[in-house]
């Protein structure tokens, strides 16, 4: 698949050493020209926001990523709407995960597989800990119209699963507010419901894995359909608690055993994907008001085409 022009011009990866590591392969991104970009990014229908980012004068991270929040919206906070789901804030080692899967084919979709194809595993660890520090302001949660039964059945399963279906509650690995656990599990809220029926969806057909044992797969796989419309529908609606940051520790043992978060602990990721460093930011609050966001991208993203 080709990528956009605007992104092709912008993210073109050069090859060029790295001042802080001993890799002589080293990619990064060549720094877009203002004027360039802006008039480039100006003209994309893929656009969905503004860049509203400091101007490229230092070649810093902030700067080299600033084409990634042209669909995960400003500093990668997105929006609610749509379908593009929000980078910030996220525990490192998941988005450090994503990433890999998205180079290495665990997870379909063009557009990102298209731009991390060349990035190192340590760039891609740098971009992941550049977003994951990102502590920022959650837009409201979408409005539903969805009937108050499929909510109630939504929210059961989140929080206490069904014995009926062997499913053990989404909260039970997610963390109890469901600001997911660093360093390797996602939080569930603040995202549109359609970014999250499609993932479910994609587990149930092996377009999305993750690290074996792969128990977002077999917990997909006992969901209905119905089942993942009640729990997109209700995590979509649901505010953002006061402290959206990732819970450090689950309380408990997982219920069922996930390849993506033993992979990572204790070694690896482990130490430098600890939450400590996200303590540091400073207050959250929910005043944020949502990007403006195109519903037609939608389908267009789902498919990365
Ligand atoms: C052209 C639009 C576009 C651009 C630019 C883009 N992304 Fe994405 N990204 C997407 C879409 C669409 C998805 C959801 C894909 C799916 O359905 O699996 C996604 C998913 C992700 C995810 C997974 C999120 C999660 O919760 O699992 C990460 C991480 C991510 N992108 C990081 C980045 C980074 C870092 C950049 C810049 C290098 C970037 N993206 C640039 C469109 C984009
Ligand atoms: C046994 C633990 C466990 C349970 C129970 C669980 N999850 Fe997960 N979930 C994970 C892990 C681990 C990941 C990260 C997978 C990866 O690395 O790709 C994940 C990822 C996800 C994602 C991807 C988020 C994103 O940003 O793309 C969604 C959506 C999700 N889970 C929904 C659910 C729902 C809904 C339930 C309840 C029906 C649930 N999970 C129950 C462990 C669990």
């Amino acid at each position: 698949m080709k990528l956009p022009a605007f992104l092709s011009h912008c993210l073109r990866p050069v090859r060029r050493r790295h001042p802080d590591r001993r890799s002589s392969r080293q990619y990064t991104w060549s720094r877009p020209s203002r004027n360039a970009a802006a008039s480039s990014l100006a003209l994309s229908l893929l656009l969905l926001s503004p860049l509203h980012a400091a101007p490229p004068t230092a070649d810093s991270i902030a700067v080299r990523v600033q084409a990634c929040t042209a669909c995960h919206g400003d500093q990668g906070r997105a929006t609610n709407q749509g379908y593009f789901p929000r980078i910030a804030g996220k525990p490192a080692g998941y988005l450090h995960a994503q990433l890999l899967n998205f180079r290495d084919g665990r997870r379909n979709n063009a557009l990102m597989s298209g731009l991390v194809q060349h990035l190192s595993d340590d760039y891609l660890r740098e971009i992941a800990e550049h977003f994951a520090a990102a502590l920022l302001p959650y837009p409201p949660p979408q409005t539903t119209g969805a009937p108050p039964a499929l909510l109630a059945r939504g929210e059961q399963l989140v929080r206490r699963g069904d014995t009926a279906r062997d499913l053990p509650a989404c909260a039970a690995c997610h963390g109890a507010a469901l600001t997911g656990v660093s360093p390797a599990i996602p939080g569930l809220l603040g995202l549109p419901r359609d970014y999250l029926n499609a993932q479910l969806g994609q587990w149930r057909t092996g377009q999305r894995r993750a690290a074996e044992p792969d128990c977002m797969a077999r917990i997909a796989a006992r969901l209905s359909a119905e089942d993942i419309g009640a729990v997109s529908a209700w995590l979509s609606s649901q505010r953002l608690p006061a402290d959206t940051r990732p819970a450090r520790a689950l309380p408990q043992a997982l219920p069922e055993p996930c390849g993506s978060v033993g992979a990572q602990q204790p070694q690896g990721l482990g130490p430098a994907y600890g939450s400590d460093s996200q303590a540091a930011h400073g207050e959250n609050d929910r005043r944020a008001a949502p990007d403006k966001n195109d519903g037609q991208a939608v389908s267009r993203m789902k498919n990365g085409s």
